[in-house]
């Protein structure tokens, strides 16, 4: 048979497309180019030398943030109040492509380099079958003659050098890596003990806040539809106004100022704790931004409801239930919440922080007069004192 395989370019990957062949599969290798630095044309080169029957290069960076980080935006998607969900989000636009290549080439199996332990496995796989019920999955690091045989890296290496596998040359970092678009994870190696401080080297995405400028800068984000359409740097007067460039360039002006670092311990869905390290720069900004345009906006009554739909979003995103039923109807709900999300943001962006400046909408549900301390509006306080007491009926009891 033909399997489609998620290759990263990587030692493991790499491994387990010539451990396919080997098994009497004809492989067909699939990178997904999700803005992760790497050199696709020497990953396209690798593949075939490792005799991939065909390599798929995809660039996803516009449907990824349109069609994945978008919505997350929208739903303040957050897990266990910390984690912008940068690994999670990427893993149902990955595994859309994997399928519809499968699909398209005909092949029955997919395959992925993703551990036994971990998340990834389950939403890569729950994606598959929701969107390619029929498809086989081969998940080597759940099948004992391959983890049996492959029990570190040193078996990895040796198994490369045998198959003339190229080996990486620059030395492992001690820690495992996952980059995208929306952020970069850090987790394993000597970050396996929760006590450990990560090296102030670790950072890639984010400049270390002490070592960041002095000066701020001021942004001013516009959105619509609970989306931003457009970010200008106010003081140098530039402006960006697709999906893809607007988060690029808050991924920039994140990191330059060491903003959305984090380093926590959260719960797997497959019942363990797991240590993670987290840069998120242009995500956290966007959170921070779209909380304030949304609360300015909404009524009060439908934020409570849609905050709650925000959780339930966030938990099946991070739990790789992307494609399920009531994921699609939570999406559709938090959509709709949306359509009056609109206006611009002022912020500045200083030294790992986000600062409110002053927001301004055509929408906005804000009563100058109606909450002001010097006029009166059209309100009497004397209606005030009932509410009050009745209120009070229960806590006199
Ligand atoms: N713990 C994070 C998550 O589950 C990050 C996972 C990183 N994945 C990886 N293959 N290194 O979303
Ligand atoms: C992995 O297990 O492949 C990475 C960690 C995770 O998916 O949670």
């Amino acid at each position: 048979g033909t399997v489609v395989l998620a290759y990263s370019g990587g030692l493991d990957t790499s491994c387990i497309l010539v451990w396919l062949k080997e098994q009497g599969y004809d492989v067909i290798a699939y990178l997904a180019n999700i803005g992760q630095e790497e050199d696709f044309e020497a990953a396209r080169l690798k593949a075939e030398k490792l005799g991939a029957k065909k390599v798929f290069i995809e660039d996803l960076r516009a449907e990824f943030v349109e069609e994945f980080i978008w919505p997350s935006v929208q739903a303040n998607a957050i897990y266990e109040d910390r984690y912008l969900l940068g690994t999670s989000v990427a893993r149902p636009c990955i595994a859309r492509r994997q399928v519809q290549i499968a699909q398209q080439e005909g092949a029955q199996y997919v395959s992925h380099g993703a551990t036994g332990k971990g998340n990834d496995q389950v939403r890569f796989e729950l994606s598959c079958y929701a969107l390619f019920p029929e498809v086989k999955i081969i998940s080597p690091w759940r099948i004992p003659e391959f983890f049996n045989r492959f029990r570190g890296r040193k078996d990895l290496m040796d198994y490369a050098k045998d198959h003339d596998i190229p080996v990486p040359v620059t030395p492992k970092a001690p820690w495992s890596m996952d980059a995208n678009l929306m952020h970069i994870s850090f987790e394993s190696g000597i970050l396996e003990n929760p006590k450990t401080h990560a090296p102030a080297d670790l950072y890639m995405m984010t400049k270390d806040p002490q070592a960041s400028p002095n000066i701020p800068d001021v942004l001013e984000i516009e959105f619509l539809k609970g989306v931003p359409i457009k970010v200008t740097n106010v003081k140098e007067g530039k402006s960006k106004d697709t999906p893809l460039e607007i988060f690029c360039y808050l991924n920039e002006i994140g990191g330059k100022h060491g903003v959305g670092r984090i380093d926590i311990v959260e719960n797997r869905f497959i019942g363990m704790k797991s240590r993670g390290i987290y840069e998120t720069p242009g995500g956290t900004i966007l959170y921070q931004a779209h909380l304030d345009i949304e609360t300015f906006t909404m009524d009060k009554e439908v934020r409570r409801i849609k905050q709650g739909l925000g959780i339930t979003f966030s938990e099946l995103l991070y739990n790789g239930f992307w494609y399920s039923p009531e994921c699609v109807f939570v999406r559709d709900c938090i959509a709709k919440s949306q359509e009056s999300v609109e206006g611009k943001v002022q912020m500045s962006v200083f030294k790992g922080q986000v600062y409110m400046l002053g927001r301004e909408s055509p929408k906005s549900l804000y009563n100058e007069e109606l909450v002001s301390m010097d006029v009166q509006g059209d309100y009497d306080p004397c209606d005030a004192s009932g509410f009050i007491k009745i209120n009070a009926v229960r806590s006199e009891l």
